[in-house]
């Protein structure tokens, strides 16, 4: 076919074929930029924050250096901050003072995520998308992500009855995006239902589809001050599966969800790929606490060029078929990209 082309003088194969130099098109800077095919823009990037309740100074995180839990104050600055830049979502968790067993915090009008989420979209509007999790795992005093029955072993379908009432105060608090991360069967169906009953028919699921019980969200759970003991393996995905997270998207997407996510992101890249080629609704991947301060230490130590290997994990998030990227260096990178 080539030799066709080329008046059959040369060879495909022949490295010295005047068509066989893909290095024409990275020999400058506008070149590549002209030819390159993904790149991270601050739209696509979603800035994770936390608001802490009782607390009058923000405190860092200590195995997530850079990462605060907020008081009111810094919350609606960092959100401000995140908007000017750019970042294109805010993702809101919120951490009680006080658990319980059935994680009341996370239904109250007044529970500290819905006043991080009025106090936001008072502050930045619709300048960027707010987004709600929706999970009990903050709010209760075994750590789980849903209440527990006789046996102690997580109920989904009282944990479902919960999150529905969770995505109305969410949405009541002016959330524009509910996101559902307990991996209870049937939960984005029924959050739909709520949500539509109560009048709030435009407000979108973003499912976490495909959540891996993961010990890359370790620091997170210092993040949240989660009390966990044990596992979530019985909600959440083996590591070795893939024909599990086809089957959780495709059930999330039946069920309403507008979005679906991939968690965690860089080990579970192929996941992703699989996935943005399956399914017709945006993909969005969550570059997990671990996947943070694996970066953040070993760039302390001097070993590794942090934000060139920031940027890069980034790219391929994007490239693996991400639309949008969950990420705690999402201002910052935003921030980067605008300069
Ligand atoms: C559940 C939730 C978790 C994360 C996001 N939402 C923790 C978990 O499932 O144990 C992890 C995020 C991260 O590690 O950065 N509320």
């Amino acid at each position: 076919m080539f030799s066709s082309l080329y008046a059959g003088n040369v060879s495909a194969t022949d490295p010295g074929a005047p068509y066989y130099r893909p290095r024409r098109l990275r020999r400058t800077p506008a070149l590549r930029r002209l030819t390159a095919e993904t790149r991270v823009t601050p739209d696509r990037l979603i800035q994770p924050l936390f608001l802490r309740e009782g607390i009058t100074e923000p405190r860092e995180i200590p195995s997530m250096p850079g990462v605060y839990q907020h008081t009111r104050d810094t919350l609606r600055k960092a959100a401000v901050d995140a908007v000017n830049a750019g970042v294109g979502g805010l993702m809101l968790f919120g951490i009680p003072e006080d658990k319980d067993p059935r994680g009341t915090g996370a239904l109250d009008p007044d529970g500290v995520l819905q006043v991080a989420l009025r106090d936001v979209v008072a502050e930045v509007g619709d300048a960027t998308v707010v987004i709600g999790d929706i999970n009990l795992d903050e709010y209760t005093d075994h750590g789980h992500t849903g209440v527990l029955d006789d046996s102690g072993d997580v109920d989904n379908d009282a944990s479902i009855e919960l999150y529905a009432q969770v995505a109305v105060v969410q949405a009541e608090a002016g959330a524009h995006v509910v996101a559902p991360s307990g991996m209870m069967d049937g939960q984005v169906r029924r959050i739909r239902e709520a949500l539509d009953q109560a009048g709030h028919q435009s407000v979108a699921v973003l499912g976490y589809s495909a959540k891996y019980a993961s010990h890359f969200y370790g620091p997170f759970r210092d993040a949240v001050e989660s009390s966990l003991r044990g596992d979530r393996k019985s909600y959440q995905q083996n590591p070795g599966n893939i024909r599990e997270s086809l089957r959780e998207v495709e059930l999330d997407v039946a069920e309403g969800a507008d979005m679906v996510m991939v968690k965690p992101a860089l080990a579970y890249l192929d996941i992703v790929r699989l996935i943005a080629d399956h399914v017709h609704v945006p993909v969005s991947a969550y570059q997990v606490s671990g996947e943070y301060a694996m970066v953040e230490a070993a760039a302390a130590k001097g070993w590794i060029d942090r934000e060139h290997i920031i940027d890069e994990i980034l790219t391929s998030i994007h490239r693996a078929g991400a639309s949008q990227i969950i990420t705690y260096w999402a201002t910052e990178v935003a921030q980067r990209l605008g300069r």
